[in-house]
């Protein structure tokens, strides 16, 4: 199936949007300092599937987290990505079929999911425009 173009320069920091690619939900999220400084901040000892945000985002580009808004449990869409929805204790997303926790790197913390959301094949075309797939 084709791969997609977004447009990004509609999301300011601290903002995430919902689209959809081969049918899956894909989340893309412009991190705040403060959240990527959160990322950072975390010993990669303490995870359960260990990723820097460096290793998920691209270079000079780390505040634009794009994943798949699939669970990695049993494939719930998490909650986290829209306006007013629960981020969870950890500032990230938040699946409320088993509550399985993520944080600002999308990174799996809490709950029963094994992994971190994946992220998936992407480019940036320019500052503001990204193709997924
Ligand atoms: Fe997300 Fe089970 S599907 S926690």
């Amino acid at each position: 199936e084709a791969s997609i173009d977004v447009d990004i320069s509609a999301i300011e920091r601290g903002q995430a949007i919902k689209t959809s690619w081969r049918k899956q939900p894909i989340f893309i999220r412009n991190l705040t300092d403060k959240e990527m400084a959160e990322a950072n901040a975390v010993p990669l000892s303490e995870l359960r599937d260990p990723q820097t945000l460096a290793e998920r985002t691209k270079p000079g580009k780390e505040n634009w987290l794009i994943t798949l808004g699939v669970c990695t449990h049993l494939g719930c869409i998490p909650l986290g990505a829209a306006e007013g929805e629960d981020k969870g204790p950890y500032g990230g997303y938040f699946c409320p079929c088993h509550g399985s926790a993520y944080d600002t790197a999308a990174r799996i913390r809490k709950g029963p999911a094994p992994l971190n959301l994946q992220v998936p094949e992407y480019v940036f075309d320019t500052d503001t425009k990204v193709t997924i797939g």
